[in-house]
Parts: C-alpha cells; sequence; structure tokens
C-alpha cells in the first residue's frame, strides 16, 4: 500500500476493510420522496501484501450502500468475497485480470486451456436481473449479492451456452428487457447480441463474425435497434492464446475506421454496418431513432490512449491526455451509409448518465476530469438542447459517477436529485453529496465514516 498524500494518490489509495453498516448524519434536508438504496460497485484495494494491481480496472470489488429511510441514511461497504479476492488476500497470484499479468494467461482461457483462472471480480457495476442483484464485470459470469446487506452470493447462471464473455458490465435496458452481447472469441470470433427477461436463459437476437474483436465497454440501445460498436482497438484471437499477455494488453489501435452496427432488436432483419471515423468510447449515454437515422450520444475519445493512462502508476501522477475527449452525436444511417459527427460538449467528462424514463434525455450528468490536480474535479449537468452547462465543484472535493433519481410524482426532467460520493482530499473524508437537479445547487451532505473509493458505476433502488 502507498502512503497517499496527493488528491489523485487518495482517489486511488486502498480501502483496508469493509465499513459500517453506519448511521450517517445528514446536513442540509433530504427529499422525503427519497427512499431506497444507492448501491455502487468499483475498485477499492489494489495492494495485498506481494500481490499489486496494475490498473484502476483491476482492483478489487467493493459494494457501497446507502440507504435512504424514514428520517435516517444509512451507509455500508464491501468487500464480494469472489474467489480473485480470497486470493489476493492470501497472497497468490493466480487469477488473470484486466491487466495485471498473473500466473497463467487469457490466451489459455481462450484456448479452452485453464478457464478457472479468469478473474470474478466483479467490480464495475450493479443491475437487477428479475430477483437477482448482481455484481457486473466484463469477463465471467455475474456474481449475485444480498442488495440489504452485500454479502456475497453465488455466481449467476443463465441456464444457456452463450458462455462468460467478454462482454459489457453495462447491459441496457430497452422496455422490459436488457440488451447486451457476449463475444466467443476463437478462429471465427462473433458477438451473440442477446435480450434479457428475468434472469435467463438469454435471446440470442443476432450474430456478428469478427476477425479481430474489439474492445468494447458498453451498448447503446434505440426502440428499434442495439448498437454495437466495434473501435479499431482490437485484438487477434489467435495471438491472444500465443502471447500471454494480460487481457488489455492483446489490444491494439490500428488508427482504421470504427465499425457501427445497427441490430434490429425485432430480430427480424439483417444487421447494419455503417463506418465512421476512427474513435474510442467507453459509455454509450443514450441513442433514439430519428427518422432514417439512429441517433447515438456517447462520450468519445480521439484514440485508446485512456486505457493505458489509468495504468495506476500514471492515473496516481498526471492528468490523462484523452485526446479529443467529448460529448459526441453521431448520426448513423439505416441504410449503411457512413456514420457523422458533432460535438455536443468538448468539456472533459466521463461516466455520464441520464434520466432512463425518457426516451431522448435532455440532460446528461458526468463528473467533469480535472486538468492538473485531481482525476475529477466537480460534476457536470450538460443541457443537450441548449448547448449549455452548469457545474457543480467544490474546493478539494473528487466526485464519483452522479446518478439523477427522479421524484416518483414530479413533473419534468429536472424534477429529481442527483447523488455521487465525493472525496475531500484535505480532510480525507468523503460525502454522499445530494444536488438539487432544478437549481444544481447542493442541498444535502452526509459525511462517511472513512474515504470511500472513486468507484465506477451505482443504481438507485426504489424502496
Ligand atoms: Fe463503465
Amino acid at each position: 500500500m502507498i502512503a497517499a498524500q496527493t488528491p489523485r494518490e487518495l482517489i486511488f489509495s486502498d480501502v483496508l476493510s469493509d465499513i459500517g453498516p453506519a448511521a450517517l448524519a445528514v446536513e442540509g434536508s433530504l427529499p422525503g420522496w427519497l427512499r431506497g438504496a444507492f448501491v455502487r460497485n468499483g475498485s477499492a484495494r489494489y495492494g495485498f501484501g506481494p500481490i499489486q494491481f496494475c490498473h484502476w480496472f483491476d482492483g478489487m470489488a467493493f459494494l457501497q450502500r446507502f440507504e435512504f429511510g424514514e428520517g435516517r441514511l444509512e451507509y455500508t461497504g464491501r468487500f464480494i468475497r469472489s474467489k480473485s479476492y480470497e486470493a489476493a488476500v492470501d497472497g497468490r497470484a493466480e487469477y488473470q485480470s484486466f491487466a495485471t499479468p498473473a500466473a497463467r494467461s487469457f490466451g489459455s482461457w481462450i484456448a479452452g486451456v485453464t478457464s478457472s483462472n479468469i478473474t470474478d471480480n466483479t467490480n464495475v457495476n450493479v443491475v437487477r436481473y428479475g430477483d437477482a442483484s448482481v455484481a457486473l464485470t466484463e469477463i465471467g459470469a455475474p456474481r449475485c449479492f444480498d442488495p440489504q446487506t452485500l454479502e456475497t452470493g453465488d455466481l449467476l447462471k443463465f441456464n444457456d451456452d452463450l458462455g462468460t464473455g467478454p462482454t459489457t458490465a453495462h447491459p441496457v435496458r430497452t422496455g422490459e428487457r436488457w440488451v447486451n452481447f457476449s463475444l466467443k472469441p476463437g478462429l471465427r470470433s462473433k458477438y451473440f447480441v442477446w435480450s434479457l427477461s428475468g434472469s435467463g436463459p438469454r435471446n440470442v437476437i443476432a450474430r456478428i463474425p469478427s476477425k479481430r474483436p474489439a474492445y468494447i465497454h458498453s451498448m447503446g440501445a434505440s426502440r428499434r435497434y442495439a448498437i454495437l460498436i466495434e473501435y479499431p482497438y482490437r485484438f487477434d484471437p489467435l495471438a491472444m492464446i500465443l502471447g500471454g499477455k494480460p487481457y488489455i494488453e492483446n489490444f491494439h489501435w490500428s488508427g482504421g475506421e470504427t465499425l457501427i452496427h445497427l441490430i434490429d432488436l425485432t430480430g427480424s432483419d439483417a444487421p447494419v454496418t455503417c463506418a465512421a471515423e476512427p474513435f474510442f468510447c467507453f459509455h454509450h449515454v443514450n441513442a433514439f431513432d430519428d427518422g432514417d437515422c439512429v441517433v447515438v450520444d456517447l462520450v468519445g475519445y480521439d484514440d485508446a490512449s485512456i486505457v493505458s493512462d489509468l495504468y495506476l502508476d500514471r492515473v496516481r501522477e498526471r492528468a490523462p491526455v484523452a485526446a479529443g475527449l467529448s460529448l459526441r452525436r453521431y448520426r448513423v444511417p439505416c441504410n449503411g451509409q457512413d456514420a457523422t459527427r458533432e460535438t455536443l460538449s468538448d468539456t472533459r467528462m466521463e461516466l455520464p448518465r441520464v434520466d432512463v424514463r425518457s426516451e431522448r434525455p435532455r440532460y446528461v450528468y458526468a463528473p467533469r476530469i480535472g486538468e492538473v490536480d485531481a482525476f475529477t474535479d466537480g460534476v457536470l449537468q450538460i443541457d443537450t438542447a441548449s448547448a449549455s452547462q452548469r457545474v457543480w465543484e467544490r474546493q478539494d472535493e473528487s466526485p464519483g459517477e452522479a446518478v439523477f433519481v427522479p421524484n416518483p410524482g414530479g413533473n419534468g426532467e429536472t424534477d429529481g436529485v442527483v447523488l455521487f460520493v465525493a472525496l475531500n482530499a484535505k480532510h480525507k473524508r468523503s460525502a454522499l453529496v445530494v444536488l438539487d437537479a432544478d437549481t444544481f445547487e447542493e442541498r444535502a451532505r452526509a459525511w462517511a465514516p472513512a474515504m470511500l473509493p472513486l468507484g465506477f458505476h451505482g443504481q438507485f433502488w426504489r424502496a
């Protein structure tokens, strides 16, 4: 464990144990309608004696829960007791993760030699599949957990033959079902785009072959189409089998065109593929149908160098270069012509969220990426209709993902609150912050009993 001092070092420092349950005192006022739990996931520990994970995405999964009840707010944080976690605690480097080498390679997994050494560290997101609350990552099965206590449960079995990925930890909701894909890598690699109702089995909507599959972190969906984007950041399955490198080191930026696949959600029409400029993206924001086009909003980069910039030795030291980082809108013709781009905001941001009730949400919420001292230094509310934006910022505070929670009895897209956790580097404490989405002013905060990790993604689950 490093002795963290700078804001960047604090953000990417280790949480050493579970926290709480603990009652939190609230400064300000919470809306009476805010009842439920804000559940988050993310990396929280990178060092276990001789075991040192080298990338932000490799930290051990730490679930956090802020429960809003009648006149009370309670916090719980718990590590997921995966096999990977237990091995790290025991000082064993047995499990292959995103970027940290292990005893055996990802190639052996693709070759089917040892499927049991792939990480089960589900540290990226949480979702509810039917009655199951699960933690997700990009490779491996979802991990069930108790949504009240955060205690670790079993791996979720979908009861189908689609395998465990690579996939995304960002299933996208469309109507009553979830949509995602699973890649079956090999000499004839294919993406299997699937939909899910309840907790399984998954229903295959389309099969898309790819000689050199891409690193794909999330998908989009309009009412008519699922959107799968292959960035020119691809890997050769054979080289992965033979090379013995950590997963992400197999991907290479070619600078070639990006391919955007539109997949008819009814499964009746064949997928349409459009070309676009070379770009890279972690996170889709939203997509909607617009006449003969699908409009795809996402946070894009000019290349994939952001992945390298998130190695811990770099991200603890300096701001990512993140060339071209911007909120972008791609218009994708349904007839397969080339996609075109416009920039909605060139403010540096990541981890975007919207009001998921709306087909065309007007506002995007996202932490602002800092230029100098801190990794993040504000929360943005971007008005995509007027191209204006507002920002919450507070001295010495770095926020994580900001989640909009609508007032269930309210009117309008800003009738609600925005929830996020901010780390105060000066006081070495974290707070849950509650913004009024209409004024974008802070209306409440509650200090946690410890510094909390920035984390990745979370959801508000209404009581
Ligand atoms: Fe993500």
